[in-house]
């Protein structure tokens, strides 16, 4: 996180003592943070132990002339390669959800261009709330990423959701999406990526659009986060990312055989290939001949590999993806369940949308929740969900210890 900009919300509630931790993790990892309290943060904390671990003069106010003369809020909001809100009070999701702009930290939400995360901290009762719901989803909607909040005993002593992530477990989410990490160190990955090719005969294929990219930049993002990746590649044109192990094939069939070769050991299985539904139920031997005005090519379904490592007994946590032309939603959720994955990217695909482009967007949804990422480059979206996927990964690991 060396030279990355930090400009951490801090607002009012009781978590907000745990921020202060926040900033030592984060300037830890070598990220330079700017702290902003809010009018209702400075009730719970002083601003003398954030400009201490900071180094850096707190920002409070919108119409302080000395500070805006060093660094104008604009610039600040220019400044920022994130803005972090942690904790955000259900008042300030609020004040956000409604483009608000009445103090410094809603205005710098309002100019900045860079990802704005928010981390709930509030009581369950205010958290399940209709209201905070409908803001919350206001925000997801508009790409603001919500870390968690997480589950457990609160600060007014009821236990349930509303707890604030801890500062380390905020401080590698960060990282990760920043790029490099240890949120996967130690994690065996398994990719698959790009198209596959159904051989017609000997010079002829069906194919389609993949480009791989997608699954490239998974495949990289994983090998930052710390995890050894191995990646099944289908035919194309593209370097192997540092560090990854690669293993190329052509056909549905060869993908299958190369998966089920290297899945055992294997924590998360990432299904990102655009992998033939159907092949042709046979290949001819020979070149075919243009004989007839027409030709059928009868079609046999391919195995679902995706689906196969799913039913599997002691199977790694598995992520698919799903590319739709319409009901995208709808149709990667009915995917979720039927070949009863952990987690499914969504994306909506057309004639010059995703294939072969750099830039993309998905919906990630998994049982119980969702989060949009927000159009971005496929490198850029690709550390993001694997941001999500380890952190789904790390909550289903301690549910199942529990
Ligand atoms: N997949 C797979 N093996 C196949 C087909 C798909 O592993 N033979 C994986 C893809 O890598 C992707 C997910 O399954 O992660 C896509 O799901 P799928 O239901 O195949 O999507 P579509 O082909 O779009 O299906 P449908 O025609 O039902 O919409």
């Amino acid at each position: 996180m060396h030279g990355r900009h930090v400009v951490l919300g801090v607002t009012g509630g009781i978590a907000a003592y745990k921020s202060a931790d926040l900033v030592r993790r984060l300037i830890e990892r070598g990220a330079e943070v700017q702290v902003v309290m809010t009018t209702a943060a400075r009730e719970f904390v002083g601003a003398a132990t954030f400009q201490a671990l900071s180094g850096r003069e707190v920002r409070q106010d919108l119409w302080d002339p000395a500070a805006e003369a060093a660094m104008g809020h604009i610039e600040l909001a220019r400044w920022a390669d994130l803005v972090l809100i942690a904790p955000a009070s259900a008042d300030f999701l609020a004040r956000l959800a409604s483009g608000q702009a009445d103090d410094l930290l809603t205005t710098l939400c309002l100019a900045t261009e860079a990802p704005i995360v928010a981390a709930p901290a509030m009581n369950r009762l205010m958290w399940a709330n209709e209201a905070t719901q409908a803001n919350v989803a206001t925000l997801v909607h508009r790409g603001v990423q919500l870390w968690g909040p997480g589950e457990g005993e609160q600060a007014c002593g009821e236990t349930g959701p509303g707890r604030m992530l801890e500062p380390l477990e905020l401080a590698s989410r960060v990282a990760a999406l920043f790029g490099a990490t240890d949120l996967l160190a130690g994690r065996r990955v398994l990719v698959t990526a790009g198209p596959t090719r159904e051989r017609i005969d000997p010079v002829r294929f069906i194919s389609n659009r993949s480009s791989g990219k997608m699954g490239f930049a998974v495949a990289r993002a994983a090998r930052l986060a710390g995890a050894e990746v191995t990646l099944v590649a289908g035919p194309v044109a593209l370097p192997t990312p540092p560090g990854v192990r690669r293993v190329d094939v052509e056909s549905a069939a060869e993908m299958l055989d190369a998966v089920l070769r290297e899945v055992a050991g294997v924590d998360i299985f990432i299904s990102t290939a655009a992998v033939a539904d159907y092949r042709p139920a046979r290949a001819a031997e020979q070149k075919i001949k243009k004989h007839s005005d027409r030709l059928d090519i009868a079609m046999e379904r391919t195995v679902d590999i995706l689906g196969t490592v799913a039913q599997r007994p002691g199977r790694p946590f598995v992520v698919g993806f799903a590319a739709e032309t319409e009901a995208v939603e709808q149709h990667a959720r009915t995917k979720l369940v039927k070949k009863n994955l952990d987690m499914i990217a969504a994306n909506e695909v057309g004639d010059r949308k995703v294939f072969e482009q750099d830039d993309n967007a998905l919906v990630v949804l998994w049982h119980g929740g969702r989060q949009e990422l927000p159009c971005g480059s496929k490198q850029v979206l690709a550390q993001a969900l694997i941001g999500l996927i380890a952190g789904r990964f790390a909550d289903a690991r301690a549910a199942a210890a529990r």
